[in-house]
């Protein structure tokens, strides 16, 4: 086992991620250092500097392993490898140890609810009805005419269920047919992960963001899915079917607490990031067990789904906090790789004011905030490319390739990202200033977001502080942190349409340690102010 590769910090905080700044890197998209038109670890490495200037605590890596790319790296083929388009496993190890050496924890993804059809196990297992491996997958005959067992979907919307002509049975997919679902309701599926776990634990990697997780256990009774109502998930709603029995049985938890168990014999204790794909924040709380056992973080797709409004934005944030055990601790994202898509697009409409605020929101509330590549900058979505060209081919509400166009670093072609003229994606030929304009433009969405950052650090409040909402008119979202009354930091933000007078007296007295309007920093309040639309004030009160 390796040392923490995260040198001059105190490894004792034990759960670390909660004083984290996440940003995850969709690692095909952010930089090629190898000219082929995809990112790479080594690219990674190159681009270091640019994390450790911004400040952030750990790097989420979408899946690196080895995969047919059906579903772009979430189909795996070999749990324990780096896909060569990647790099190598030394490239790895040296992006641990370099990325350590800067404060900064790598954490991978896990993909333990299906793998690809091209792994040895589902090859094995659909060669032979006898094959030991048969049982790492969910298989069932023909129902009657030859229909599939029962009515249950995927969440690219067709059947579960695909007919392996082979060995003449059906298997299941939560996704594409190629990502067969596997059986957790083998024991041996469950050792092989716990090995899959320690293996990339003893690297040194900090934690594992662990996809789908909402789908690792089915019903083997294969109860049929009930149809979606109101309160389900907006995927369930267009597919008219709530993913009641397909997944989301309580035997999840029970897989949880014991990688928890796992993470948490290793010196700092390993973070697991669950993806909890799930309608309602009130869903969240069993991820997380008592709070100490269970989920390090939780996906909160509510929070990413809300309009951009002072109502929607603290009904989420106040149920969020409300529902989940005291002891637990929440992660916010705006952005993903995934259908929603960018946040300086769907929320903010590529307004770099109202992205300001959108950053202003993420990086002040309390639990971990974790930025998309990009959100930095305030890049937005790509504009989608025919279908006849498209790179994802799954199924979804919106094109996902628009979010994963590379990284704009500097000026010229492909926007710094790669030497290649072929870019895996196209890489928009005009869009938001790259990071290296912004550099240089100490007014620039780039320069807040690091002051923010950097303010977060300087002021513990900011991280580890309470946090209660506090009256403030329509449009307007303002909430404290730090201990009531014994003066803390005050932040408010105006995203409504029409300017809006905040009076907020002994909370709005103080000063303004960060204005999304940057000539406000450093003035002094004596009780009222008025805000702009779409304007920010983060204020430290007396
Ligand atoms: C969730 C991932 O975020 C998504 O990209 C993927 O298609 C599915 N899980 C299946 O693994």
């Amino acid at each position: 086992m390796v040392s923490d590769p995260v040198q001059g910090r105190e490894a004792c905080a034990k759960e670390w991620w909660r004083d984290a700044v996440v940003y995850n890197i969709y690692p095909r998209s952010w930089r090629d250092a190898n000219g082929d038109g995809h990112g790479d670890l080594p690219g990674i490495i190159e681009r270091l500097d640019h994390l450790e200037w911004l400040g952030v605590d750990a790097v989420w890596l979408n899946p690196i392993m080895p995969s047919p790319n059906r579903d772009w790296g979430y189909d795996i083929a070999d749990y324990t490898a780096v896909h060569p388009d990647f790099g190598t496993m030394a490239d790895l190890d040296e992006l641990v140890e370099a990325a350590g050496r800067r404060g900064i924890r790598l954490v991978l993804d896990l993909v333990p609810s299906h793998t690809s059809d091209e792994h040895p196990w589902f090859r094995a297992a659909r060669s032979d009805r006898r094959s030991p491996y048969r049982e790492y997958y969910v298989w069932r005959p023909p129902g009657i005419g030859g229909a599939p067992p029962n009515n249950w979907i995927s969440y690219f919307g067709e059947s579960a269920w695909t007919l392996d002509e082979q060995s003449e049975e059906y298997y299941l997919h939560s996704f594409l047919p190629e990502q067969p679902k596997l059986n957790w309701w083998s024991a041996r599926v469950a050792e092989e992960f716990e090995r899959v776990l320690r293996f990339w634990f003893d690297r040194g990697v900090g934690g594992m963001r662990i996809d789908a997780l909402q789908t690792l256990v089915h019903n083997p009774e294969l109860t049929a899915n009930p149809p979606a109502s109101e309160r389900d998930t907006s995927l369930e709603r267009r597919l008219g079917q709530r993913f009641l029995h397909s997944g989301g049985q309580p035997e999840t938890h029970h897989f949880v607490r014991d990688w928890r168990r796992t993470a948490d014999a290793y010196e700092p204790t390993r973070l697991l990031f669950g993806e909890t794909w799930v309608s309602s924040v009130d869903d969240l709380s069993p991820y997380y067990g008592d709070g100490h056992d269970a989920l390090g973080l939780a996906w909160n797709l509510p929070f990413l789904s809300s309009d951009f409004a002072a109502i929607s934005l603290r009904a989420v944030v106040e149920r969020t906090m409300s529902v989940l055990p005291s002891a637990a601790w929440p992660a916010w994202a705006m952005s993903t790789h995934d259908g929603e898509g960018r946040a300086a697009t769907r929320w903010c409409q590529g307004d770099p004011a109202a992205t300001r605020c959108a950053l202003l929101l993420l990086l002040t509330l309390r639990g971990t905030p974790i930025l998309y590549y990009g959100d930095e900058i305030g890049m937005t979505d790509a504009t989608s490319q025919p279908a006849s060209v498209r790179r994802d081919t799954a199924e979804t509400a919106a094109p996902r390739d628009r979010s994963r166009a590379p990284m704009r670093w500097e000026p010229g072609p492909a926007a710094g990202f790669t030497s290649s003229a072929r870019p895996w994606l196209p890489a928009p030929a005009a869009g938001v200033p790259t990071v290296a304009e912004q550099r240089a433009d100490r007014d620039s969405v780039l320069w807040f977001c690091r002051d923010l950052i950097m303010l977060r650090r300087r002021h513990p409040e900011l991280m580890a502080g309470a946090m209660r909402f506090v009256p403030a008119p329509e449009g307007v979202l303002a909430w404290e942190r730090g201990d009531s009354g014994r003066g803390g930091v005050v932040v408010a933000v105006n995203l409504g349409d029409a300017p809006a007078a905040v009076g907020l007296g002994p909370l709005t007295k103080g000063q303004i340690l960060l204005g999304t309007d940057r000539r406000r920093d450093g003035q002094t309040l004596l009780g009222d102010t008025s805000l702009d639309p779409r304007e920010g004030l983060l204020i430290r009160t007396v």
